[in-house]
């Protein structure tokens, strides 16, 4: 078995029981979103970028309590993998977390790809669903999950490093967006007239939330 496949696997054995936001799902779609921002950027290493993305949650201090990304340093050592090379896939693992990193852009290319990758796995049909999933899990109820909305789901196309990330970023802005605007006009209407005004985009001030989102 190649290394990525057993990486695959592990990754697949240490979520296990986990179907919160930071499942083995999550993992594999970010290796995906990974795999197709390297190759049309074409740059960095392949193999530190997909190793990167599958360990990416491997030492996430909110399942895990490890130390100095303690699994995935020992996955990579079972396997092989020499330091420097390892060196490189925990700076990218490292560079991902939004809250650590905010505004801050990783000195790597692969910790770039890495990053939008888990990124855009926030936003978009998918960020929606996690959005609600989450909060949810939380004892939120949806009115509470829309401000997330507005605190940082909005906030990540404009904070990607690679273009092809820019691109697939706005694609799934515009659906949020879309999404936003018809949950206000469903939910905030109470009478015809309120609806008439949703509808052409208007809506009145003592409504708590706003119809049109900017962005
Ligand atoms: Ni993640």
């Amino acid at each position: 078995m190649d290394i990525i496949e057993a990486a695959k696997e592990y990754v697949a054995n240490l979520f296990l029981g986990n179907a919160g936001g930071h499942d083995a799902a999550h993992t594999l779609r970010v290796y995906r979103n990974a795999l197709m921002i390297e190759e049309k950027e074409r740059s960095g290493d392949p193999e530190t970028v997909a190793l990167a993305a599958l360990l990416h949650d491997a030492d996430d201090h909110k399942l895990f309590h490890t130390e100095n990304n303690q699994n995935a340093r020992s996955f990579l050592a079972s396997h092989g993998v020499d330091s420097e090379k390892t060196e490189r896939i925990v700076a990218a693992v490292n560079s991902v977390s939004f809250s650590r990193n905010r505004g801050k852009r990783p000195d790597t290319i692969e910790g770039q790809i890495v990053q939008d990758a888990d990124r855009l796995d926030a936003i978009g049909a998918i960020g929606i669903a996690r959005t609600f999933a989450y909060g949810g899990e939380h004892g939120r109820g949806p009115d509470d999950s829309i401000a997330h909305f507005h605190e940082k789901l909005l906030l990540l196309k404009d904070e990607m490093n690679t273009e092809t990330a820019k691109a697939m970023a706005e694609e799934r802005h515009a659906f949020m967006l879309a999404f936003l605007k018809e949950y206000a006009r469903e939910t905030r209407a109470e009478t015809p007239t309120d609806q008439k005004a949703a509808d052409s985009g208007v809506l009145s001030d003592r409504k708590p939330f706003p119809l049109t989102v900017k962005g």
